[in-house]
């Protein structure tokens, strides 16, 4: 099958409502929301890792609305985990998680 043909047929996932079924969280390198920022998203309740650049890096992070998310320090969702709901929040260091988030799992509130 051609790609054109396959466009319209997704076109209705793409408008589903992020919420149904995606986790997403934006996650900056410093506190406040400084820094290289970037948004993750993946399906709720399956985890993933950060890539080089984020993974032990993460100072900041916003939260969709509804829901919320683990941080694991180490790879897989294993080690200790900091649940953070929305909103987030500006600096982890007050939960004292800077810096050590690898792998992360959300899902609604
Ligand atoms: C990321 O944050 C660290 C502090 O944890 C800082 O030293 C480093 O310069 C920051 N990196 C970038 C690219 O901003």
């Amino acid at each position: 099958m051609q790609i054109p043909k396959l466009i319209p047929l997704l076109f209705p996932l793409l408008l589903t409502p992020a919420s149904a079924l995606i986790g997403e969280h934006y996650a900056c390198n410093d506190s406040l929301y400084g820094g290289p920022c970037e948004t993750f998203a993946t399906r709720l309740g399956v985890c993933a890792n950060y890539p080089p650049g984020f993974s032990d890096k993460i100072t900041s992070i916003k939260i969709s609305k509804g829901q919320f998310c683990n941080f694991y320090d180490k790879l897989d969702c294993y080690g200790t985990a900091l649940r953070v709901d929305h909103p987030g929040t500006a600096n982890l260091r007050g939960k004292r998680f800077d810096n050590r988030a690898r792998s992360w799992k959300c899902w609604e509130l």
